[in-house]
């Protein structure tokens, strides 16, 4: 069997000293985005822990041979791969959509803790766990609007909802929460209430700053446009890294 997910991000991260997750997001009017991606790629590996591939690039091609392309040498480089697909649906379609993605070399999975658990993630979670992959559940979101839903108070159990979430991630054996680096009380809160990894997106671009996610308790930096429309993406992935560290000036 191949390694298992979260040890080898743990490893990763230990061993080449950066927390990054590098979101591999097309440029905004990159003509040839999946070659402007493999240079950024090539430049940043040695910064970085992980890869994290979304509906930005499915978007535009579907699971193509470009991706997979990607993801192989990605893989070559001894990195993971997370599908950020935030998968939303009942067991035997999540099932069948996170199949395809496993079969297609994803190592991990961001999904929406919205479907609970019998009937809803439990066959994910199932499959996943079998073959040494990882889930990740979406704790809390980076963008402003995302007060209106995850900040809702519940009656019973009396809480918010997104700390019924960061509960329910550990519960559910979950390899990480994904939680807003724009809002570092959100993420302490997050890391008081639960024992698994956070990976906290929302750095730069959104305003979040790699420091002080970090000084929170994120585990894991999620970073995109920071590191992917810099000129020089190696040194943006060296610096966030280096900033998470607390060795260099904000990104
Ligand atoms: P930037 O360029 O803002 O890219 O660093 C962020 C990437 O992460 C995705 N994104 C999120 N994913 N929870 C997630 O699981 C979030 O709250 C969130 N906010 C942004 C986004 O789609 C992009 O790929």
């Amino acid at each position: 069997m191949k390694r298992q997910y979260a040890r080898w991000i743990r490893e990763l991260k230990e061993r080449k000293k950066t927390p990054i997750v590098l979101s591999l997001d097309p440029p905004s009017g990159a003509r040839r985005p999946f070659r402007a991606l493999g240079k950024v790629l090539r430049e940043t590996h040695p910064y970085i822990c992980a890869v994290k591939v979304g509906r930005q690039l499915t978007a535009e091609a579907g699971f193509s041979k470009e991706l997979l392309g990607l993801v192989e040498y990605a893989h070559c480089k001894d990195l993971p791969v997370i599908c950020d697909s935030k998968l939303n649906d009942v067991a035997h379609t999540n099932l069948v959509v996170v199949k395809k993605h496993l079969r297609f070399g994803m190592d991990a999975e961001i999904v929406s803790p919205l479907p609970g658990w019998e009937g809803g993630l439990d066959a994910v979670f199932r499959e996943s766990k079998k073959k040494g992959k990882g889930v990740l559940v979406l704790g809390y979101m980076s963008h402003p609007g995302a007060r209106d839903t995850f900040e809702l108070d519940l009656l019973r159990p009396r809480m918010k909802l997104y700390e019924h979430f960061a509960k329910k991630a550990e519960a559910w054996g979950a390899d990480g929460a994904v939680v807003p680096a724009t809002r570092p009380s959100i993420v302490r809160r997050f890391s008081s209430l639960t024992g698994v990894p956070l990976y906290a997106v929302g750095i730069g671009a959104q305003g979040g700053g790699a420091r002080e996610a970090t000084l929170a308790g994120a585990d894991y930096l999620i970073v995109g446009r920071a590191i992917t429309c810099s000129r020089d993406p190696g040194s943006a992935a060296e610096r966030v890294a280096a900033e998470a560290a607390g060795s260099s000036m904000s990104v």
